[in-house]
């Protein structure tokens, strides 16, 4: 099997038409509880790109939008629980209502690494939009504002979402054969 070709996607869990909408009713809800506030969004790379670009067509107010990077897995497919900053934010979270944009929330950890880090920069709120909420891995508690969709325990490529950086151009969200990474 060769990683990145069609082939090796087993399933559709998510398609494009559901991206759109789903993405649409979170801009909405974001516009109508952030209005008047002006809220940076803080996108978490490189996952969330896709996501954030269409959220924030739907974001209808006044706002900014900034990006960091972290990193937790490497090339594997489970999470190290050692986060390390790679790209720090531009703009000045202090006293600014944040939103951070996430592709997926699976184990917590990245996300409990983020929330410590940008708390202490004293914002005036600080919420996560979160794409895709894989909850029965997670092993720390993180309270998500807004979510996309509950997804099962599989490894999912697509719509930002990669597998050894492949698979982050798919329009929709897919499950990855494990024979890609068993190999
Ligand atoms: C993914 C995802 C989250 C994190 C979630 O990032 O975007 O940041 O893993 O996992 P956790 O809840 O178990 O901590 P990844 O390190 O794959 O980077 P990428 O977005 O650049 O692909």
């Amino acid at each position: 099997m060769e990683i990145g070709t069609p082939e090796t996607v087993k399933e559709v869990l998510i398609n494009a038409d559901q991206l759109r909408s789903r993405v649409a009713e979170l801009g909405a809800q974001i516009t109508a509880d952030y209005d008047g506030k002006n809220p940076l969004f803080v996108c978490i790379l490189k996952g969330a790109v896709m996501f954030l670009t269409d959220l924030l067509k739907n974001v209808n107010i006044p706002s900014q939008v900034d990006f960091m990077q972290v990193s937790s897995y490497g090339g594997a497919t489970e999470s190290s629980g050692i986060v390390k900053i790679i790209k720090d934010l531009d703009i000045s979270a202090e006293g600014r209502h944040v939103v951070i944009v996430e592709d997926i929330v699976d184990t917590g950890i990245t996300m409990k690494h983020l929330i410590e880090l940008l708390s202490a920069r004293r914002p005036a709120s600080l919420n996560i939009c979160a794409l895709l909420d894989k909850k029965e891995r997670r092993l720390v508690e993180i309270p998500l504002t807004y979510v996309g969709f509950e997804i099962p325990n599989a490894f999912v490529v697509g719509y930002g979402l990669d597998y050894a950086e492949y698979y982050r151009n798919l329009p929709f969200i897919g499950v990855l054969d494990p024979q890609v990474y068993r190999s």
